[in-house]
């Protein structure tokens, strides 16, 4: 096999978006690796074979952004669905629209309150621990939006999500509970939202369709029985590498720990809707999951089966190192190994680390997309050159 110029560990968007500028701009041959047997990473969407159903293998997946550039790129490769998200949330048997809003606080309280009355009570609710500093996330949430919102809508819902009563989670998790004065429920704030239009998948496809990169699935950057694995390839040829920071440098500082979800899913053969909404939360204790995913709402405009669906349950746990690392626990710990590893990432010859993964860092597509576009105007020519 011929070297690449560079060589990127992970088909993820960020490392699809460093491997399409490469190509694009430099006129670089690049080898894309991944360990899985599909492109995309976690963006990555299947359709289901009985019904057509686009599913989000990896968790739902919206889009949206805000940053001109971003938006630009990404309409070179795939256009958007109009498609605007919204989430509601089922407690004590009820349903309530999400995030909260004037309509959530108009039907759990049973009244009409304007904008105005709505936040004097919620301000008077929110002071009952005035003057104390909140020592964990229980009294921070209490004190953001009150005792009654905080318990029906936040309390069980983020002690599920973190596997821990939100007593014994630090404050710190939570810096705002956002609470919206108006009838607005539209989910995201961003200038811009929508679905790949043909999915997900066509989407990551294209951005890799070019005469200069290639793509090796199935291929495990640490597997010394192919060629282009780390002992062969350190320092010799530029790398872009997107996998877990940690386990690049086996470990030495301890694992960085990490979340990861399980997802229940189901064909149902005895409706067509089965929520009538796309994603459902479960406020309370007493339900297991947090949450379900009905992915045939993501594509109301597709021709999809009216007698079937699918749901997702979605249930989260910390996250063991089999386990995919989804959403970084972040903790005091974390950061201080963190530090220890950017260090030795920043000594590391010819390889830049980057993603989620090799930066440890919560990112949304479109701030994957944009720190890649970051590090393609400003590092790329010199690793190129390296
Ligand atoms: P990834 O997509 O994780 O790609 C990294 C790739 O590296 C993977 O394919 C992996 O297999 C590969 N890799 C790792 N180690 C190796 C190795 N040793 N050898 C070879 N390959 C390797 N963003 C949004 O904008 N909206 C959302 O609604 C949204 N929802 C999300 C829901 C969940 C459950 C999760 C986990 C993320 C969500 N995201 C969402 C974030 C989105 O998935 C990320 O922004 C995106 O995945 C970041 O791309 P990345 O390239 O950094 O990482
Ligand atoms: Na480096």
């Amino acid at each position: 096999m011929a070297t690449p110029d560079l060589l990127i560990v992970g088909s993820g968007l960020f490392g699809l978006t460093i491997a399409e500028r490469a190509a694009t701009q430099h006129g670089a041959k690049v080898t894309i690796i991944d360990r899985r047997d599909h492109i995309g990473g976690n963006a990555y969407s299947e359709r289901d074979p009985e019904t057509g159903i686009e599913i989000h293998k990896y968790g739902a997946h919206l889009f949206h952004t805000s940053n001109e550039r971003v938006w630009e790129y990404v309409n070179r490769f795939t256009t958007f669905t109009d498609y605007v998200h919204k989430v509601y949330t089922t407690h004590d048997g009820v349903v309530y629209p999400m995030p909260i809003n004037l309509g959530t606080i108009n039907q759990f309280f049973s009244a009409a309150y304007t904008p105005d009355e709505a936040r004097a009570v919620i301000a008077e609710q929110a002071g009952e621990l005035a003057g104390q500093d909140p020592e964990n996330l229980n009294d921070k949430g209490i004190s953001l939006i009150g005792r009654p919102l905080y318990e029906a809508f936040i309390k069980n819902y983020t002690g599920k999500q973190w596997q821990t009563d939100p007593k014994d989670l630090p404050a710190s998790i939570i810096s705002r509970l956002p609470v919206r004065y108006t009838y607005d429920n539209r989910y995201f704030n961003d200038t811009y939202e929508g679905l790949p239009t043909d999915g997900y998948t066509a989407w990551l496809e294209k951005m890799a369709d070019h005469e200069n990169i290639e793509v090796q699935l199935s291929t495990d950057y640490f597997d010394e029985s192919q060629p282009l694995n780390k002992a062969a390839v350190r320092g010799r040829i530029p790398v872009v590498y997107t996998g877990p920071v940690d386990r690049y440098f086996d470990y030495a500082h301890g694992d960085l720990k990490w979340r990861t979800i399980d997802l229940e899913t189901e064909r149902l053969d005895s409706t067509g809707d089965f929520q009538g909404t796309s994603v459902m939360n479960y406020a309370d204790a007493e339900v297991p999951f947090t949450r379900i995913i009905e992915p045939r709402h993501f594509h109301p405009e597709r021709d999809y089966p009216g007698d079937r669906t699918i749901i997702q349950r979605e249930f989260s746990r910390f996250a063991e190192r089999d386990d995919e690392p989804y959403y970084p626990v972040n903790s005091t710990e974390d950061r201080e190994t963190l530090l220890a590893y950017r260090a030795m990432a920043d000594a590391e010859p010819r390889t830049i680390f980057g993603g989620r993964l090799g930066t440890y860092q919560y990112l949304d597509m479109h701030m994957a997309i944009g720190a890649a576009l970051s590090v393609a105007d400003n590092k790329l020519a010199d690793l190129l050159a390296s």
